[in-house]
């Protein structure tokens, strides 16, 4: 079978910053910049194009944890094969996460630094994509490095997608201050025409909420990351058989809606599993949460009784949230959290929470505004339960809560 696809409505698809990389051979492509200035989108392009357009290609991807690939890269590149007119001659596997053109003799692999074995094992690889490549250590790199060599049909490619975040690391000394022959890009939202206004306005709110983030998430300049909030969480790598299973829910429109599903036992947070998606009305919430929470416990942001009520109508065993920002984050802080790496919003949220700082780098009291949604949906659940807030005085007490509104 002869594969034809048409590369014709390639510049519509693409942002115009990244059309002429296509075309570039250099070894090491460095997209980096603010967020959502579609990186990660021509990554995933790039690996299409040269799988179309050469052919006989092994493209690995790569990111530090191989289970977060599922919800990021995997599905981007999955949801794109259809606009390449690839769907048909495309054999998924969603278990190995891979993706197999036999007509093209090519094939892309999804894996994560956390199985050495397996990355060591799979010869023949012509290019690779290196997700989040902020996550990798020094010593992670040389090992991907290492894993493109000996002779290939086509241009050998290492791209690397990433957010400025710390001047200090070690990707900024190897590409940046070096003389290391590579291509380096750097981008914003302002690159993107494909993102919505709505978060290019968060992304601009930066300004009045932190400086640092503004710099790194707005301008995608390289800053310096610090002043976490938390700390006290691992990668959960099985789930147990939980004592009980809570809920957070934090509500959004043009922000997130994002619920958490909070398993804990012998007194540990286990978060495994999560919803996280703008534009979701109430009724599309309620269909998404049906099979998600069923009959289990919701905290919910109080601050929007009337969803919480419509929810509640539905038939949800949905309570209002305490809200109290410093005291939840006191709490949670003392927790032990574990996060199952196919949570990708919620792991990318716990990485990057931080404190306010004043303009003279003083640390205040309060989160910065910015990829807080599944941070306040873990808070609201965590918190709001450890109180008994599901014994029914505390219930009641927010029940008169109600009528203020
Ligand atoms: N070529 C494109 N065609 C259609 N939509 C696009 C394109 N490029 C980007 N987008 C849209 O913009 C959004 C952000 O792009 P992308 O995820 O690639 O940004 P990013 O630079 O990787 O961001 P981050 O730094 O947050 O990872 C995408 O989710 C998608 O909706
Ligand atoms: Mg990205």
């Amino acid at each position: 079978m002869k594969i034809k696809v048409n590369l014709s409505n390639l510049p519509a698809i693409t942002n115009d910053l990244y059309y002429p990389l296509y075309f570039n051979d250099d070894r090491y492509l460095i997209l980096y910049g603010g967020a959502g200035s579609g990186k990660s989108v021509f990554a995933a392009q790039k690996c299409l194009f040269r799988i179309v357009s050469e052919g006989y290609h092994r493209i690995l991807v790569i990111r530090k944890v191989g289970r977060t690939l599922r919800n990021s890269s995997f599905s981007l590149i999955r949801d794109m094969l259809s606009t390449w007119g690839l769907s048909k001659i495309a054999i998924i596997n969603r278990s190995e996460m891979s993706i197999t053109f036999p007509e093209l003799r090519s094939q892309i692999l999804f894996l994560g630094i956390d199985d050495p074995e397996k990355l060591k094992s799979i010869s023949g690889i012509t290019s690779i994509w290196v997700e989040e490549a902020t996550e990798l250590s020094s010593d992670d790199w040389t090992q991907v490095d290492l894993r493109l060599r000996g002779k290939t049909k086509n241009y050998k490619q290492i791209i690397l997608t990433f957010n400025p975040v710390s001047a200090n690391h070690w990707i900024k000394k190897r590409f940046f201050d070096s003389q290391i022959k590579s291509k380096i890009v750097q981008s914003t939202y302002k690159d993107n025409r494909f993102i919505d206004s709505e978060y290019k306005q968060v992304l601009e709110h930066l300004k009045d909420e932190d400086e640092e983030y503004y710099k790194i998430y707005a301008r995608g300049e390289w800053g310096t990351h610090g002043n976490f909030i938390y700390s006290n969480w691992t990668i959960l790598k099985d789930v147990p058989d939980m004592d009980e299973i809570i809920y957070g829910l934090d509500f959004g429109y043009n922000n997130p809606s994002a619920c958490l599903k909070i398993g804990i036992k012998d007194g540990e947070y286990y978060i495994f599993d999560e919803i996280y998606r703008t534009h979701l009305t109430n009724s599309d919430l309620i269909e998404l949460l049906k099979p998600f929470a069923g009959k289990g416990t919701i905290y919910a942001d109080s601050a929007e009784p009337n969803r919480i009520e419509e929810i509640q109508r539905a038939g949800f065993n949905i309570f209002p949230a305490d809200k109290d920002v410093k005291d939840g984050i006191d709490f949670v802080k003392r927790q032990k959290l574990l996060v199952d790496p196919k949570c990708a919003n919620t792991l990318k949220e716990i990485e990057g929470y931080k404190w306010k700082q004043d303009k003279d780098g003083n640390s205040l009291d309060e989160p910065v505004k910015f990829a807080d949604h599944a941070m306040d949906a873990m808070r609201y659940a965590i918190y709001t339960h450890s109180k008994g807030a599901n014994s029914e005085i505390v219930l009641k007490k927010y029940e008169v809560n109600y009528e203020d509104y």
